[in-house]
């Protein structure tokens, strides 16, 4: 029972065996309280050097969470009309609300349009011109960043790097000549900032320093033409530690920023903004779930779980690493190879894992799932969508 005798309270132990022997599986389980202390660490230390930081909410848009990092006082990071509806919902202010994405349809534009946020991230010329058109429509003038590619490696999984030439996102440096002369000519928008993102789940911090770099450069390109830019959005893509959650539950906030404040030459005046998503939510939740069978295979032992694919996407995604622990049976180790229900042979979370010998009916979780987990979720096999029970000062299922 790692995970649990981690939280260290008897009592919420009880409760939530209680609540366990009740819920059926598979659920996400979320602890409030280590959400709590991180958001504490990274708001104290972007606090230190002015920074901003705006919650990516495609990592998690379950009600208790956004309700708690809008408390502490994060903006939102937005990337669909839903999102931007359900930051409204809880609670985050509209000056606080950033909308991103390379395509933002039309009615996603002027919803926002009509709620005033803060600025609409943008990607390409086209869409300039649109939010430019439907702005005068309203008769408002849209604050607009433009999401520059710097072609810097995130040296992280293919699949989620985003900041090279071969990617889909941002404007290239040598578009942006040409957006600058468009831009002279939308009456209707106010250039405000400069934004970047240039991956996910990052553990090598230099990379952000090589970020910073690039940022610096591009700062002159817009500095040597006499164009100032109140705002800098450097984008989030900090990651966690997968492996070894129980002795990393929070990633380095203090060194993170820290490197922003060493290496990005900030204008007088300047705003930074943060947009992190991962590892604000990440460790805070797990996918709990039942074994329903144990079987041997040719070469290998399976342990058939309740949960699959469609609860949690990354392992098969993404090839991504999620810690298995067995919270029933203890004793020596087998070895297994962890899969699902779904009816499709990519359904395993893992192979060769060594587990206590598992039984029917032993619970399982899946470890560090808070981030990009519930989220991804889908109805595949017409699956019923797993449940959210919240750990903290309360024990209770939304
Ligand atoms: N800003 C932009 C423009 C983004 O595209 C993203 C994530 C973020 C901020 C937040 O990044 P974070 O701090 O969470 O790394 N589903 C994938 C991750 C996709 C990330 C997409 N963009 C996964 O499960 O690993």
């Amino acid at each position: 029972m790692g995970y649990l005798q981690k939280q260290n309270n008897p009592p919420m132990l009880k409760d939530l065996q209680e609540s366990w022997q009740q819920e059926p599986t598979p659920f996400y389980l979320y602890d409030l309280d280590l959400l709590r202390q991180t958001l504490e660490k990274a708001r104290n230390a972007a606090a230190q050097y002015n920074f901003q930081v705006h919650y990516a909410l495609k990592a998690n848009s379950n009600k208790p969470v956004l309700r708690l990092i809008q408390e502490f006082g994060f903006g939102a990071d937005c990337v669909s009309g839903n999102e931007v509806k359900r930051a409204l919902k809880r609670g985050f202010v509209p000056e606080h609300i950033v909308f991103a994405g390379v395509g933002k349809s039309d009615a996603e534009i002027n919803f926002a349009l009509q709620h005033n946020i803060f600025c609409f991230n943008c990607e390409s010329s086209q869409e300039l011109e649109v939010i430019d058109a439907l702005a005068g429509k309203q008769g408002k003038v849209a604050r607009v960043a433009l999401r520059i590619n710097p072609n810097v490696d995130a040296n992280t999984h293919k699949y989620i790097t985003t900041g090279l030439e071969e990617n889909k996102f941002g404007i290239n440096m040598w578009e942006l000549e040409g957006v600058m002369a468009l831009l002279q000519q939308c009456e209707n928008l106010e250039l405000i900032g400069i934004h970047f993102h240039i991956g996910s789940q990052i553990t090598d911090l230099n990379v952000f320093k090589n970020l910073c770099s690039r940022v610096n450069e591009i700062q002159q390109w817009f500095i040597s033409r006499g164009i100032q830019l109140p705002h800098l959005n450097v984008g989030g893509g900090l990651g966690v530690d997968y492996y070894q959650p129980d002795e990393n539950p929070i990633s380095d906030f203090e060194s993170y920023f820290a490197i922003f404040n060493e290496h990005l030459e900030v204008q007088p005046g300047q705003q930074v903004h943060f947009e992190l998503g991962r590892a604000l939510v990440a460790q805070s939740g797990s996918l709990i779930s039942r074994v329903l069978y144990v079987k041997k295979g040719l070469t290998t032992n399976f342990a058939i779980l309740d949960a699959g694919m469609t609860e949690l996407l990354r392992p098969m995604l993404y090839q991504a690493y999620h810690k298995i622990e067995n919270l029933t049976s203890q004793g020596p180790e087998v070895k297994y190879n962890v899969v699902g229900p779904i009816c499709e042979s990519t359904d395993c979370f893992a192979k060769d894992v060594f587990l206590p010998e598992t039984q029917r009916n032993d619970f399982v979780a899946i470890r560090t799932a808070g981030a990009y987990g519930e989220v991804m979720a889908s109805e595949y096999n017409l699956r019923d969508k797993a449940k959210a029970v919240y750990l903290g000062l309360e024990v209770k299922s939304v």
